[in-house]
């Protein structure tokens, strides 16, 4: 598209009242028909980016709050929602990036265009071309080389620093993040990986396309007990925990580990939507019992050193395109920002099967699936 033939309005995407800890439902967001304001000359070094693909994140959910401390500021009410996904550059006046080039960026808004400060968006979060020529499916941008990807990298060999013979133990491994670490932990040569997942049908996905060696059903009466049992069998128990839920999973991870075991705090979507029952950890004891270590990280740039963070994308995008890691991706059914709030709430009622994502622009073809076809 031509930056001559941009609209004159759009839709954007709105939080309108704060959820507090209920459970979210669609009268918390709301779309809002607004002016499509491009600023004539564009100011240095910005781009207007037509939206593509938006990534739907568990981490949406605790910013809707202003009273939950955050590495991320809260959402601003009657304002487009922060989302992050890949879109197609309709007009540019940075040097860098020019009309049609695909760009992936942490910035782009619940909304049909975004007019993009270039250099802000790379100082506060991720904006970036993405490169064709390494063959990598587009969509995967939004997996592994994105905050899912980072979050299972860099928790699982910079925070947990796995080992060839490691016994790994990951919570929310049919989710996009815990995927990965399945795909991760095995390629650093962990000698065991067990997953914690949601029913037979995921259990089996788990084990059967992720490659974990088993995996326990946390929707199970007896889930509980399958986990704190991990310590007791001949060889110990876990030396690693990956944690992604929080709340009583992380309780009875604790009673699993092996003296000196590690534990990434990835995430705690347990307790983000209001619907959990939990009261507290009973076994933290065992944290200095057991000379656990424990520790929570965000997988975003200005938190590391530079070669860190760089040196974790280039592994995961040399990975990506060997096909060693492959992330899930489940498409909302609709097509349109308008159905952003609906991709949100069935994120939160667990109705995705992998990385969430909407798509926005009815123009964008999933080249996996084209090819598929062929
Ligand atoms: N630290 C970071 O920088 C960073 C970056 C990205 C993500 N994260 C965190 O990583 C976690 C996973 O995110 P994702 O993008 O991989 O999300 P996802 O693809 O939606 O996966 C989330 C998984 O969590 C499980 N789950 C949901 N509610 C649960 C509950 N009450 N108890 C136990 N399991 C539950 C679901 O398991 P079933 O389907 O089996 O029910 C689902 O597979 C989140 O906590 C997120 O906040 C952190």
């Amino acid at each position: 598209m031509s930056s001559s033939t941009l609209p004159t309005s759009q839709k954007q995407v709105h939080l309108l009242q704060r959820p507090g800890m209920k459970p979210i439902d669609s009268s918390i967001l709301g779309v809002v028909s607004s002016p499509l304001n491009v600023p004539t000359p564009l100011p240095a070094k910005h781009v207007v980016v037509k939206v593509q693909l938006l990534s739907l994140d568990p981490s949406m959910r605790p910013s809707m709050n202003p009273d939950r401390k955050s590495y991320r500021p809260p959402q601003p009410l009657n304002e487009t929602m922060w989302a992050g996904g890949i879109g197609v550059v309709v007009k540019s006046s940075h040097d860098d990036f020019k009309e049609g080039d695909k760009v992936l960026s942490g910035s782009l808004g619940a909304q049909e265009y975004a007019v993009v400060d270039v250099e802000q968006a790379q100082k506060t979060g991720y904006f970036s071309k993405i490169d064709a020529s390494r063959g990598i499916d587009e969509k995967e941008y939004l997996g592994a080389l994105w905050g899912t990807g980072l979050a299972a990298y860099l928790g699982l060999v910079e925070v947990a620093k796995v080992q060839k013979g490691d016994r790994v133990l990951v919570s929310g491994a049919a989710g996009a993040t815990g995927g990965l670490v399945i795909q991760i932990a095995k390629l650093m040569g962990a000698a065991e990986v067990i997953g914690i997942a949601g029913g037979p049908e995921k259990q089996k996905y788990v084990t059967e396309t992720l490659g974990a060696d088993s995996c326990i059903d946390y929707r199970d009466s007896g889930y509980y007990k399958q986990i704190t049992s991990l310590s007791d069998r001949p060889e110990g128990g876990m030396t690693v925990y990956f944690d992604n839920v929080g709340g009583e999973t992380l309780d009875a991870a604790l009673q699993a580990m092996a003296a000196g075991g590690r534990i990434a705090c990835c995430g705690a979507i347990s307790g983000y939507n209001g619907s959990s029952t939990f009261t507290g950890l009973k076994y933290s004891h065992l944290i200095v019992g057991r000379r656990l270590s424990l520790q929570g990280y965000i997988a975003f740039p200005s938190f590391w050193p530079k070669e860190t963070f760089q040196g974790a994308i280039g592994q995961l995008a040399t990975w990506a395109a060997q096909k060693k890691i492959h992330t899930r991706f489940h498409f909302h059914d609709k097509v349109g920002v308008e159905n952003f709030t609906d991709a949100l709430v069935g994120l939160f009622a667990g109705k995705n099967q992998g990385k969430m994502l909407l798509k926005v622009d009815s123009e964008w073809k999933d080249a996996e699936k084209e090819s598929s076809r062929l």
